[in-house]
């Protein structure tokens, strides 16, 4: 975990000063890799109170703009886009006093070591004074790594591994965690589709979709359900019938799949053209748009859990998704909601922090108590987590109807 002893990786660099507008920025993307992130240097030193602060404040993102994942990293940097202009446009009108935010994402591709060195070049060149990141939990857990050994406060949106937050004091996250996540898959499976049998496939290359499947298998049996088979793929394969062969065999009555939609997309695919008839259960790594571009007829029906649905009829959800349809274009997934979230939370922070400093900055989002979310009411807990529920939502012809709705 040591960023100086790591080969450099293709960073590709999106630099933008969330001051400017959106489109400008879009023009200054830069995909050829190398040099020229974020120019401009932190000028926030606090205020100690009194006087509301003045001066930018540095946000770097890390994030998979590229790469099987690429829509968690665009969603979620565009979440954060809409927050940073929301805030630096009230800014100027007079309506909120405060520092304006500036941004600057840098592509990780998915990869660890690209995630490493992203984080190492936000804070040693660009001198952010705060990370956002990453979707990944086991990105985050490179990344968090990195932001705890300099003291710059990271707020992961959406990792859900355990893990993540246990790190260190300067850790955060602001989504649901996957024990809960695993229960909840566990208890729709059980009480809702009625499964006795359930068959678990896995990706062994991630620490979250590991993690998500020993709890809802733990779960599972807990409720009384039986585990048919456990299979393990890797984060590369294309083929998986082998795999999905032993399954077939086992006929279970439901299938844990908790991987990101790219491969949980293709093996629906593999799995619809084996004859395979048992419902698909997946988590909040589904969440993208190319679910059903890549998966098509294979993957309606399926159900996921998520952090929320964007058909929810709360004034928050209603009044993101009118924005965010607005500036995008595109109906907002989970990632998005929860880079919203996770920017705006930092900035409330950056707002009542005594100093920028990392320790007085991380201390004060420690703080954060009924934060309003469009994903709901947001409270750091002493381990730097957040309790929300989640919602099981169910796959339909490009639609996410929301199905049921579980408590912490
Ligand atoms: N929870 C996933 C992880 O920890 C990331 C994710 C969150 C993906 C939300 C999609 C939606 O790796």
């Amino acid at each position: 975990m040591k960023p100086s002893g790591w080969r450099p990786g293709p960073v590709v660099v999106l630099s933008l000063v969330a001051i400017a507008s959106l489109a400008a920025c879009d023009t200054k993307r830069n995909t050829t890799g190398g040099g020229g992130g974020g120019a401009a240097t932190a000028t926030g030193t606090g205020t100690g109170g009194g006087e509301p602060a003045t001066g930018t404040f540095h946000v770097g993102h890390y994030a998979s703009l590229t790469g099987s994942e690429a829509t968690f990293g665009q969603s979620t940097d565009q979440g954060i886009r809409l927050a940073i202009k929301e805030r630096n446009a009230a800014i100027d009108a007079g309506t909120v006093k405060g520092r304006k935010i500036k941004l600057t994402t840098l592509d990780d591709a998915g990869k660890p070591q690209d995630a490493g060195n992203a984080v190492t070049r936000l804070i040693t060149q660009d001198k952010v004074n705060a990370l956002l990141g990453e979707v990944a939990s086991g990105l985050s857990m490179v990344g968090g790594q990195i932001a705890q050994q300099y003291n710059v406060p990271m707020i992961s949106p959406s990792s859900t591994n355990p893990q993540v937050t246990q790190i260190g004091d300067m850790v955060f996250r602001v989504c649901f965690l996957d024990d809960f996540q695993g229960k909840v898959m566990a208890r729709f499976a059980r009480e809702e589709l009625k499964a006795e049998k359930a068959a678990i496939l896995f990706d062994q290359g991630q620490p979250y979709s590991k993690g998500l499947a020993d709890y809802a298998e733990k779960s599972f049996k807990e409720m009384g359900g039986k585990i048919v088979t456990r299979q393990a793929y890797g984060s590369s394969d294309p083929d998986v019938s082998a795999q999905l062969s032993s399954i077939k065999q086992a006929s279970p009555d439901v299938i844990f799949l908790p991987g990101y939609y790219t491969q949980a997309a293709n093996i629906m695919r593999q799995a619809r053209k084996l004859g395979i008839t048992a419902a698909f259960v997946g988590g909040d790594g589904w969440d993208s748009d190319k679910l059903e571009e890549i998966g098509g007829a294979a993957v309606q029906g399926s159900y996921y859990s998520n952090h929320y649905s964007p058909e929810e009829e709360t004034p928050e959800v209603k009044n993101f998704v009118t924005k965010y349809k607005q500036e995008f274009g595109a109906t907002p997934d989970g990632l998005a909601a929860l880079g919203y979230d996770a920017a705006n939370l930092m900035f409330a922070a950056v707002d009542r922090a005594p100093s920028l400093g990392g320790k007085d900055l991380a201390a004060t989002i420690a703080t954060t108590k009924d934060f309003v979310g469009v994903t709901g009411k947001i409270s750091i807990d002493p381990n730097r987590d957040a309790s929300k529920s989640a919602v099981v939502v169910k796959v339909e012809n490009g639609r996410r109807v929301p199905v049921k709705r579980y408590e912490p």
